[in-house]
């Protein structure tokens, strides 16, 4: 083995969270699972034109009752709020919100697109709120919890709290890395006995609850931790100051069951190659990050808030998931349009429809629904935007590919249809599949 390569492997093997080999059987499952429905996919493309996001109405649902289900089991008061941000479509919001959760918003925009869903309970969280967007927060204080980001904006909220003579409910977020980027969300840990002082002070802020939240969370090592922590900073608060504690907010993060699956550029090998400047191409090999169950994720969460919180306070706990409800529920269905070589083909949708060149990194299966086959084959599936960063994949799975084949790629639905942009080309239409009849939402 050559030195750079003998760094390569140990650099690789030495770092945490290092994704495994993709076994192949696991994706043809995977994949059969679609194939098997294929006939309605192509009718939606058939009847709505392509490029298309689909929404599955059953996963939506299942995925919201599994959740709440699994939470409500493992404490005595849980509430779930769905994370909008995650996928904002009105009508994913208002499904969710006539199946039971609440709402969790970030922005003036999402909290009318809440309100306007009847969402009885919304919490909204985020920093830099304007004036603006805490005023419709306390014009609808009945429905409304302001998860306050900053000693500034308890002052903010207070004024216009006062000028309109009311008072709001509110909680205080805290930040769970006090150094690099997270520093932007919520006040430190140390801070919070001095923020509920402060608080005590804004008679027309009723603080109510805490909230924190971690991202990305394979596995709950990040909101234990936390919760610990957390823990820790309520023992040495006042009976006074824990006696207004009435919910603990654990944020989102959940990360879905089937992990993360990325190509072989998102490995730490081909991340230390690229910086030691050997060329590094993606392979045809694909790569999984596990994730744990939801069942574990409630059951480790739920020791922690008994060990740790408690002890200290008695309240309720809220969680916010976005991607694990959302994620499974729309696929994008697209269309061959040329094929430019034997292994390169341009589709009618470009990565616009999702907003991010997501697919250089991540992994997702590309379905020939047109020519259905368990096997993959390599070839680079591109968009149709003058950027050579539009890609949906190097590889499909089908007998052949041709001009005029429909595509899907499944489980699109977190973080794709909220990130869209007006970009060259336009937008998907959006069908809803419910109760097997396909439905076109605006
Ligand atoms: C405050 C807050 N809550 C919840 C979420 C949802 O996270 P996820 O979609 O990973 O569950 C986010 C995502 O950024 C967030 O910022």
């Amino acid at each position: 083995m050559c030195d750079s390569e003998s760094i390569l492997k140990t650099a690789s093997g030495a770092t945490a969270q290092e994704p495994v080999i993709f076994n192949r059987d696991e994706i043809s499952s995977f994949v059969s699972s679609f194939l098997r429905r294929r006939d309605i996919f192509l009718q939606a493309s058939r009847q709505y034109g392509s490029p298309l996001y689909l929404v599955e109405e059953s996963v939506l649902l299942e995925r919201a009752r599994q959740f709440t289900e699994v939470f409500y089991q493992a404490l005595p008061d849980v509430r779930v709020y769905y994370a909008m941000k995650s996928n904002n479509h009105h009508l994913i919001v208002k499904t969710l919100v006539n199946a039971g959760l609440n709402l969790d918003v970030s922005s003036g925009l999402e909290l009318q697109i809440a309100l306007d869903s009847g969402a009885a309970d919304i919490v909204f969280s985020g920093p830099g709120k304007t004036e603006k967007e805490l005023t419709l927060a306390v014009e609808n204080g009945d429905r409304t919890t302001v998860l306050i980001d900053s000693f500034g904006e308890l002052e903010l909220l207070q004024r216009i709290a006062a000028k309109k003579d009311t008072s709001i409910r509110a909680g205080v977020r805290l930040t769970t890395d006090i150094n690099g980027l997270w520093r932007k969300f919520g006040i430190p840990l140390k801070d919070l006995s001095q923020f509920l002082d402060a608080a005590k002070h804004s008679n027309h802020v009723l603080i109510h609850g805490l909230q924190f939240h971690t991202s990305w969370n394979l596995d709950p090592y990040n909101q234990v931790d936390f919760i610990a922590r957390l823990g820790n900073t309520l023992s040495k608060l006042t009976c006074e100051q824990r006696s207004i504690i009435e919910f603990i907010d654990i944020g989102g993060g959940f990360w879905p069951s089937q992990g993360e699956w990325v190509q072989s550029s998102n490995t730490a090998e081909s991340h230390f190659s690229s910086a030691i400047k050997t060329s590094s191409t993606v392979t045809a090999c694909h790569y999984k990050r596990h994730s744990t169950t939801i069942e574990e994720f409630a059951r480790q969460i739920a020791k922690a808030v008994r060990t740790h919180l408690f002890p200290y306070v008695s309240c309720r706990i809220c969680a916010e998931p976005g991607r694990w409800l959302c994620n499974d529920a729309m696929h994008l269905l697209l269309t061959v349009l040329d094929k430019k070589a034997k292994d390169l083909v341009i589709t009618d949708a470009g990565t616009n429809a999702i907003g991010w060149e997501r697919f250089e990194t991540d992994y997702f299966p590309v379905i020939n629904l047109s020519r259905p086959e368990t096997i993959e084959h390599e070839c680079y599936i591109l968009g149709s935007l003058c950027t050579p960063h539009d890609v949906w994949g190097y590889s499909y799975w089908g007998k052949d590919i041709q001009p005029g084949d429909v595509l899907m790629i499944p489980t699109q639905g977190a973080y794709t249809y909220s990130l869209r942009q007006e970009f060259i080309k336009p937008l998907p239409a959006v069908v809803m599949l419910e109760k097997k009849c396909l439905r076109e939402l605006d």
